[in-house]
């Protein structure tokens, strides 16, 4: 395997993940259509590897047509799938587009990959699969709450779209779906992180953008929950630790065939709201300006992994921790206040 169609290439998982494919020899060849993302990133990817040209294809993975041309333009070996709109919040206010948009491309590129005789695919999804769950960690086979928002939904139903596609005798899918628990921080030469256009969803860029003076005050969702401090408690895992499983997991599905498994990729601890803005005004030397606010909807109390599967069948670790992850986070944060 080595020619990888990487969609959402230039994200904030998928442009990480560019640069570990890179360094491990694979030809990744990015499709994006830059919807939340920006294109100085490839360049930043070109200077981070010394490569002088990434392939790239600028389009809506939507749409087949545009999918087709590169499957009849490159000799793909194998998909990694992370195009997607990924905001719990926003997915309230935009299901139709959340269920379009993440649904749709899943089953054009499978249609793609099934016209080309491409097997190989890595699926982006997430620990939203889990709903809320009365215990963690959570293992792979936790599996019985339904999702609590219209994007964990999407990622839901696409797990179903491929465990129902695997099973069709004519298939010869070989795949591996990611659940992702909080991916955050930022690549360590703090050239390329988050870039999230407009007031960020998530609460490291937030908290970032607001202890940088973009954001007046962040507000902590919620002091009431039944946790030690009364905010939620999640599993922050970072960005290039995310990026390497997809590495080990193409690795793996080249060894395979007509595998469908599902891995958690977490730190295995859950760490609360709270302990991560204090833990980042540590790193950083420097004040958060928030304030508790109100609960958000779809939010779960508590939700961290176990990641035994992963570390045993893909051989992957993670090699970075919380402080880790703020630190380079704020670097990216501070790099882009240069510009
Ligand atoms: N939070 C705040 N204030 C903010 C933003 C977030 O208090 O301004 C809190 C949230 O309420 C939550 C925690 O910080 O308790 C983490 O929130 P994020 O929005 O950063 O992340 P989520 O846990 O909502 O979402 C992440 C990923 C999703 C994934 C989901 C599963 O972004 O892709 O975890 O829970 F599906």
């Amino acid at each position: 395997m080595k020619n990888i169609l990487v969609t959402g290439g230039a994200g904030f998982i998928g442009s990480h993940t560019i640069v570990e494919l890179l360094n491990k020899g694979y030809n990744p060849i990015i499709l994006d259509n830059f919807s939340n993302s920006e294109k100085f990133i490839i360049d930043r990817l070109k200077s981070l590897t010394g490569k002088k040209e990434i392939k790239l294809y600028e389009a809506d993975c939507t749409v087949k047509s545009n999918v087709l041309k590169v499957f009849e333009n490159e000799k793909i070996d194998g998909v990694i799938h992370f195009a997607a709109f990924k905001a719990v919040g926003e997915s309230f206010s935009k299901p139709l587009e959340y269920h379009k948009n993440n649904v749709n491309s899943l089953t054009v590129l499978l249609e793609c990959m099934k016209e080309h005789n491409v097997d190989n695919l890595v699926f982006s999804s997430s620990c939203t699969v889990y709903g809320d769950t009365e215990h963690s960690p959570v293992s792979e086979e936790s599996v019985k709450n339904k999702p609590t928002s219209p994007y964990g939904r999407t990622k839901a139903y696409c797990e179903a779209i491929l465990n129902d596609y695997s099973t069709d005798e004519k298939s010869k899918l070989n795949a591996v779906m990611l659940r992702y628990f909080n991916p955050i921080g930022a690549h360590p030469s703090g050239e390329i992180g988050e870039l999230p256009l407009g007031p960020p969803n998530n609460l490291v860029p937030y908290i970032t953008q607001t202890a940088a003076g973009l954001r007046e005050e962040l507000t902590i969702f919620g002091g009431d929950y039944k946790t030690d401090d009364g905010t939620c408690l999640r599993d922050y895992i970072h960005v290039v630790d995310v990026a390497v499983a997809h590495v080990a997991s193409l690795d793996w599905l080249a060894e395979r065939s007509n595998e469908l498994e599902s891995f958690n990729l977490g730190s295995g601890k859950g760490d609360s709201v709270l302990h991560v803005v204090k833990t980042f005004e540590k790193v950083s030397n420097t004040k958060v300006n928030y304030k508790i606010g109100e609960r958000r909807i779809g939010d779960v109390t508590t939700v961290y992994a176990d990641c035994a599967k992963a570390n045993k069948v893909l051989n992957w670790k993670t090699k970075f921790s919380l402080e880790d992850a703020l630190q380079h986070a704020w670097q990216w944060q501070l790099n882009l206040k240069k510009q």
